[in-house]
């Protein structure tokens, strides 16, 4: 038995270090690998997991909403970002988890000790990465959520797919070409993949902001993106996407092996994927 993260490309994944890390700190006897692999093969593996000749997966680009009509059942939260990542036999049934969005904000509770509620938050992005955050920003009752996104129409069906949820939602548009957060704001999150090459830099103007806010750019890849350098160098808390990708990790860990990672067994593993890359 085995485990796998699946995606296209899939080289540049730390998953396997990370799981790997805990399985061999647990004891669990398994290994976890990564695996290339085309959309035509997403039925047939889905069936090993039912075989229970794989133990669970987790999906990455480009298959998170592709995967969904393979799985017997999928949660609530998966159906709010309309996307999973995490796959595991539950009640002898295919199911389908999306952890990236707590994984989010447990690295935020953890490491910044940021509390959710009633705050305002100011998104870039408006793809699979802002859906997954904006769900779990939702449930942690944030009082309002901006969304700037380089394609306007993008943004226009993030909000109305949100907010026909729940017309109460307090969303706000913000202008991609002017990004100018106001002083309300207390988190700003970066979820496109601009600031990946080097010298992409994202201008947002400063002016209005409070000292106390959190810059966090979900690139972990560089380690500091030119936003990143740039809110550090003007003394803003600052974090890069390893700590979520970590957290979210852990909780699909959780999913498949009903053991909860402690704050030690992410620290131990942030410091080894901080090294291998
Ligand atoms: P993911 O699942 O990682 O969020 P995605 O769904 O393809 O991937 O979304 C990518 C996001 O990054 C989008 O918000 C995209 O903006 P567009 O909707 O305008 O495409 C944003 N993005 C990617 N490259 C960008 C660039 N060069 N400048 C600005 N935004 C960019």
């Amino acid at each position: 038995m085995t485990l796998f993260v699946i995606g296209k490309p899939i080289n540049h994944s730390l998953s396997p270090v990370i799981h790997n890390f805990w399985i061999k700190k647990y004891q669990i006897g398994l290994e976890y690998r990564k695996m290339e692999v085309d959309k035509e093969s997403l039925p047939s593996l889905i069936e090993k997991v039912r075989k229970k000749e794989i133990t669970g997966l987790n999906v990455t680009l480009p298959y998170k909403k592709d995967i969904i009509k393979y799985v017997d059942e999928i949660s609530d939260t998966a159906k709010d970002i309309g996307a999973i990542n995490t796959i595991f036999l539950k009640k002898n049934k295919v199911y389908g988890e999306n952890t990236d969005g707590i994984g989010f904000t447990n690295a935020l509770e953890k490491q910044a000790k940021f509390n959710f509620n009633d705050k305002s938050i100011y998104v870039l992005g408006a793809g699979g990465a802002s859906y997954g955050i904006i769900s779990e920003l939702i449930r942690k009752k944030v009082q309002t959520i901006y969304v700037a996104n380089r394609t306007k129409q993008k943004t226009i069906q993030l909000i109305d797919y949100f907010k026909r949820k729940d017309k109460s939602l307090n969303f706000k548009f913000a202008d991609w070409e002017n990004l100018s957060p106001n002083s309300d704001v207390d988190l700003i999150i970066n979820t496109t993949s601009f600031g990946m090459m080097e010298n992409e830099f994202l201008e947002i103007n400063i002016k209005n902001l409070k000292d106390t806010l959190i810059l966090v750019d979900i690139i972990y890849n560089p380690k500091e993106t030119e936003l990143l350098k740039f809110f550090r160098k003007k003394g803003f808390f600052c974090m890069n996407g390893l700590s979520m990708l970590i957290e979210q990790a852990a909780v699909s860990f959780e999913h498949w092996f009903n053991i909860s990672i402690g704050n030690k067994e992410i620290e131990e593993v942030k410091k080894i994927c901080e090294k291998s890359y």
